[in-house]
């Protein structure tokens, strides 16, 4: 099956997309990557500045709810692999607007999964459709306990339900059709290129610029953190070495109440700002919960530790330190990020 040689990586201007691409231009120049992205209010070229020149590079603007556009894609292209992270993902837009999930996270996939079918069919031996999703389809856990593969699904967020059902047509086209596929499931990732809608990279936009600190209810929901890159690194290793038809948790194994982490990176940017201890902690604002807020996840990625070897490289505290860093000599990618209808969108959430 392998070397494979031409991927199709969706999704790879967004946040988690970029660091995979990147991590598979650098580490395989004889693979060919094709980024496939919409560019919406997520996607962002500017995140893949140091390998848009690379040889073994390509972008191409794409819309995955377009399924002759996606066919018309695998008739041209000859993909050995498909890595599919493309997909709406923050979980406020979804209590929003709830359609726009179902037709990038569900027909999108769909769309992908039948050109897939269609283009691969006699050759689905030498090709891989490898699905990235996420902890929350499990949905909340109480005090203990954790995640593991063969929990039963519960998604409460119309964000989680997508990408629930998006999983369980993944693994139908494997189970009816005979299609290479692979789901891996992670938790919360940070690192650079976050989209400040999200907890760490809103909240360290705000702190950098004096602006208070929206904590939901009273910040005790429980996340576990892992650092984007060693996402990346799971995703390769998952890639090259699943059997077919696999599923696998990732996860930092590093439980934080949203309020602890907030302090602490509070007293990260008192440090790498030079204030006085205690200054960002004022700005800590309690507001209005989410709707149907999950209390707690946490992961529990023995699998993937004990068959593939994988264990994340990074102590929280470091990655916390280096992502603030990140943001703080980056401030025109945060500049233009924040720009436009961003504004209007915190607006109607804060
Ligand atoms: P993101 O919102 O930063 O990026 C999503 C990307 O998908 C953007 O570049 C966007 O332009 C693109 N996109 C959206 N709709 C599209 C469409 N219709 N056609 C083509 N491209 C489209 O998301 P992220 O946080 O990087 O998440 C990537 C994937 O990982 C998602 O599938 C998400 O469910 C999953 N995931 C995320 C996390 C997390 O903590 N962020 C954790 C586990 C799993
Ligand atoms: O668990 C994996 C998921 O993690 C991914 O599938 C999603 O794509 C990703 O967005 C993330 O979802 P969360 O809802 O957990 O992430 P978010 O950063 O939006 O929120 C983290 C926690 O912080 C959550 O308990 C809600 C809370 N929160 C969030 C924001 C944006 C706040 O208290 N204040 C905020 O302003």
């Amino acid at each position: 099956k392998y070397p494979m040689k031409k991927f199709l990586i969706t999704g790879g201007a967004g946040f988690i997309g970029s660091h995979v691409v990147r991590r598979f231009v650098n580490t395989y120049p004889e693979y060919e990557i094709v980024n496939l992205d919409k560019l919406t209010y997520a996607g962002n070229l500017a995140n893949l500045k140091d390998v848009e020149d690379k040889p073994n590079y390509r972008f191409v603007k794409a819309d995955i709810t377009d399924a002759a556009e996606m066919n018309a894609l695998f008739e041209a292209e000859d993909f050995d692999a498909v890595i599919h992270l493309a997909a709406e993902s923050h979980v406020d837009r979804s209590i929003a607007d709830p359609t726009a999930f179902v037709m990038t996270n569900v027909i999108g996939t769909v769309n992908l999964l039948n050109a897939a079918r269609a283009y691969w069919k006699g050759k689905y031996d030498s090709k891989r459709f490898y699905h990235v999703s996420t902890d929350e389809v499990y949905g909340a856990l109480g005090e203990t306990g954790m995640f593991t593969e063969t929990t039963a699904y519960d998604p409460h967020s119309p964000y989680s339900a997508s990408k629930a059902s998006s999983d369980h047509f993944v693994r139908s086209y494997h189970d009816t059709y005979g299609l290479d596929v692979v789901i891996s499931n992670c938790s919360n990732n940070y690192g650079s290129h976050h989209f400040p809608e999200k907890l760490i990279p809103l909240a360290i936009n705000n702190i950098k610029n004096n602006q208070p600190v929206p904590v939901y209810g009273k910040g005790e929901n429980v996340r576990d953190w892992l650092w984007v890159e060693d996402h990346a690194r799971a995703i390769d290793v998952i890639f090259h070495k699943a059997k077919t038809g696999e599923t696998y948790n990732i996860g930092g194994h590093n439980e934080w109440k949203n309020i602890d982490l907030i302090n602490l990176l509070c007293r990260i940017m008192d440090e790498k700002l030079g204030r006085p201890a205690g200054t960002s902690a004022q700005l800590i604002t309690y507001v209005t919960d989410r709707a149907g807020h999950d209390l707690r996840y946490a992961i529990d990625s023995t699998k993937l530790q004990q068959k593939l070897d994988w264990v994340p490289s990074l102590q929280f505290e470091e990655g916390l330190a280096k992502t603030v860093d990140w943001f703080l000599e980056n401030e025109e990618w945060l500049k233009d990020v924040t720009s436009g209808n961003y504004q209007a969108y915190y607006d109607t959430q804060y």
